[in-house]
């Protein structure tokens, strides 16, 4: 059940670690729908906040930290900086973009631990945790490896094998390992305050059964956390780093991270607020965090966007937060009483780059700050080409080569042509004034009438979380348009004297669709809504209604909206992500380890002589197994070797390899073996012969 008729919305998009720059993949699941959402409630009028920020506590920081060298503060300050900085460029419209480390937060996040331990909300228990003895410090899942009990990867973590997918408890790893010291840490009693989703699993299922209206991946994910029954969750843990657990005589307690980070979204609202309610008073506003669409914050007071019932919360994450929002926040919220639930969590799946998934330590990615360098001014391709292909139902691929078909077959080939071809003929014949159409034609008077089925098509389907659809049905109004200039060809008809009526209405009615495209495109490609509302002289103010351009109204300077992608800017970019796989596949290649020392005497025991390959034939029914003759120097003889998945037997006749001759005979597939080959094994386990170099005789010894 959803709120109908809302009388404002709150809005919040993922506050993302602070741990590393930002990718396509953070773009497309998260940022870019909930940008298109906001900017469309602001263009129809609506009551609208829009918060994020970034979540700066928490494991992935301090790993981080470690890894670079530097302090957990150092880290955040880094990347806040350069991911505001992205969604900035990327046209991102935040209202606050701020950070879980500022003091506000501490302060919001501690009163209402404070408000739930005073209500009796939480369980004190005490359990056994590791412990490092060298580090002096509790570990934390992500700092705890160990052999994983189901498929015995010998590095999975703490709570989750990345080999085969299984979560984990720190207590079910078998040999665990402190990654701070290597050292085997040791059981210690700790006490934690729990919430108790077991006993709350009741109150939760009824407001998570209250929506069947959600997205089918958040539901089958919610039902899925329900069905196997909730567990108490520790919502304080044993680090330094984080908000301090606000109670007296605990030391070395943080909030859980999934306790504090949503909080932030409430500290941020109330911190936007404080903003603007401040340069109400003194006309300045001071902090760069905030940038408010004053026009559409109708109220001053914040709690209206948190706790009065009419306010639709909308919750934009990626897949792998839904539990978070859609359980344990609502928990949280539910807990401490006074605050609304989130009406909405459009959760998107994930983005796959070239058909793999996106990964920071393998630099699998496209980093925004990077795309910026490589493709100035294309910020609207990039949200076009992730909002056209949005994992909205299932993960999705991002390859290079859909980005430039994009570009190329619609951007340039349907919208901009359309809105290019309209605007020079305007200027040619008209000198960019919209001609008056006199008696507009039946049929031109339905193609007017159309643009409205599209902005109500293209409305509904945003309002529905269903961007892929809105943005199909915003390049429909631009086809039609094109097809109507195609199909009336107003280019022709002006040569006739007693067409120029006709050619006054053919462009009447196209620049009428171009001035709705600019309108209708802004929550999807600002840069390039903003760039043709100028160019035809047009404010992009709000309005539920179609846009018409008067007769005589006059109209600036067209330019082309987009350009064409060449093929060579595209292969940059994938010999980029080729020269990113191919450094990584050599950084993973193991060199084996030094094997025993062996005296001389047991060397020497081994006939190791070069021969000469007579004959080769596969072995039957097997893969990898070649039967070869060999001439010794000493004899004639066979020798049955894995070989056959590197080397044709056609293409290794009378080649000089090395052969351990002495090796006791042994029988191969009912083939008796007299000797052994000798390879290479190179580090990504392919084999090659060892022959000598410029070598003649068979039967010389190696030594
Ligand atoms: O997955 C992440 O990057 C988390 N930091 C998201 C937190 S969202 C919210 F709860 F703050
Ligand atoms: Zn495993």
């Amino acid at each position: 059940m959803t709120l109908t008729n809302p009388k404002r919305y709150t809005v919040t998009a993922a506050l993302i670690y602070a741990n590393g720059p930002i990718h396509i993949g953070h773009l497309a699941g998260c940022y870019l729908p909930a940008d298109i959402y906001v900017r469309y409630l602001r263009a129809i009028g609506e009551d609208v906040v829009f918060v994020s920020g970034t979540d700066e506590h928490g494991v992935p920081i301090t790993i981080k930290a470690k890894k670079e060298g530097i302090t957990p503060q150092q880290v955040v300050d880094k990347y806040y900086v350069q991911i505001k900085d992205s969604f900035e460029q990327f046209g991102i419209s935040f209202d606050i973009y701020s950070r879980t480390s500022h003091q506000a937060h501490h302060e919001e996040s501690q009163a209402f631990f404070r408000k739930l331990y005073d209500k009796g909300a939480f369980i004190e228990e005490t359990t056994d945790q590791y412990y490092d003895e060298k580090a002096q410090q509790f570990l934390s899942d992500r700092y705890i490896v160990g052999t994983c009990p189901v498929c015995a990867n010998e590095n999975a973590y703490g709570d989750q094998c990345e080999k085969c997918g299984s979560t984990l408890s720190p207590l079910e790893l078998k040999n665990p390992r402190s990654v701070l010291s290597g050292e085997k840490p040791v059981l210690r009693k700790t006490k934690n305050w729990y919430l108790p989703l077991d006993v709350m699993q009741p109150k939760i299922e009824e407001f998570v059964n209250q929506h069947p209206e959600w997205k089918t991946n958040v539901v089958g994910q919610c039902q899925s956390w329900l069905k196997q029954g909730l567990q108490p969750r520790a919502m304080t843990r044993d680090l330094d780093w984080g908000v301090k657990v606000p109670l007296t005589d605990v030391d070395g307690k943080v909030l859980y991270v999934w306790f504090d980070a949503p909080i932030g979204y409430i500290t941020f609202t109330r911190e936007l607020f404080d903003q603007i309610n401040k340069s109400n008073t003194d006309n300045t506003l001071t902090n760069s965090n905030i940038a408010p669409h004053l026009n559409n914050i109708k109220s001053n007071n914040w709690e209206k966007y948190w706790k009065d019932e009419h306010t639709k919360l909308v919750h934009f994450i990626g897949k792998d937060n839904i539990v978070f929002h859609c359980i344990i926040f609502p928990a949280m919220l539910q807990a401490e009483g006074s605050f609304i639930l989130p009406d909405n969590v459009p959760a998107n799946e994930f983005m796959n780059l070239e058909g793999d998934k996106i990964s920071t330590s393998r630099n699998w990615a496209v980093w925004l700050h990077e795309y910026l360098q490589e493709f100035p001014d294309k910020q609207d391709v990039l949200r076009y080409t992730l909002c056209a292909n949005a994992p909205e139902t299932k993960d999705n691929d991002f390859t290079w080569k859909d980005f430039q078909l994009r570009n190329n077959s619609e951007l340039v080939a349907i919208l901009g042509n359309f809105v290019n071809r309209t605007l020079v003929l305007t200027q040619k014949y008209y000198d960019q004034i919209v001609p008056s159409p006199l008696e507009l034609s039946h049929e031109n008077k339905l193609i007017l009438q159309s643009i409205e089925t599209f902005k109500e098509n293209i409305g509904q389907a945003i309002l529905g979380f269903k961007f892929r659809d809105a943005l199909f049905e915003l390049m429909n109004l631009a086809r039609m348009g094109n097809k109507f200039l195609q199909d009336n060809a107003p280019w022709k008809l002006i040569t006739e004297e007693e067409n120029t009526d006709k050619v006054r209405q053919i462009l009447f009615v196209s620049i009428q669709i171009c001035a709705n495209i600019a309108v209708e495109m802004e929550p999807f490609m600002p840069f390039t809504a903003g760039k043709l509302a100028n160019m035809m002289n047009l404010e992009l103010h709000k309005s539920k209604d179609i846009i018409l351009l008067e007769v005589g109204h006059v109209m600036a300077e067209p330019h082309l909206l987009f350009d064409k992608i060449e093929d060579a800017a595209i292969a940059e970019q994938v010999a980029k992500l080729e020269a990113s796989k191919a450094a990584n596949e050599s950084a993973n290649l193991k060199i084996n380890e030094a094997k025993p020392a062996v005296n001389f005497d047991d060397f020497a025991k081994m006939d190791i002589r070069v021969a000469t390959i007579l004959e080769a034939e596969k072995v039957p029914k097997t893969q990898k197994l070649l039967k070869l003759t060999l001439d010794t120097g000493l004899d004639t003889r066979t020798v049955v070797s894995g070989i056959a998945e590197y080397y044709n037997p056609d293409d290794i006749l009378g080649k000089q390899v090395c052969l351990l001759a002495n090796l006791a005979p042994r029988a191969i597939k009912g083939i008796m073996s007299q000797g052994m080959i000798l390879m290479a094994e190179d580090l990504d386990g392919k084999l090659s012969f060892v022959s000598p170099v410029d070598l003649k005789s068979n039967g010389a010894v190696i030594s």
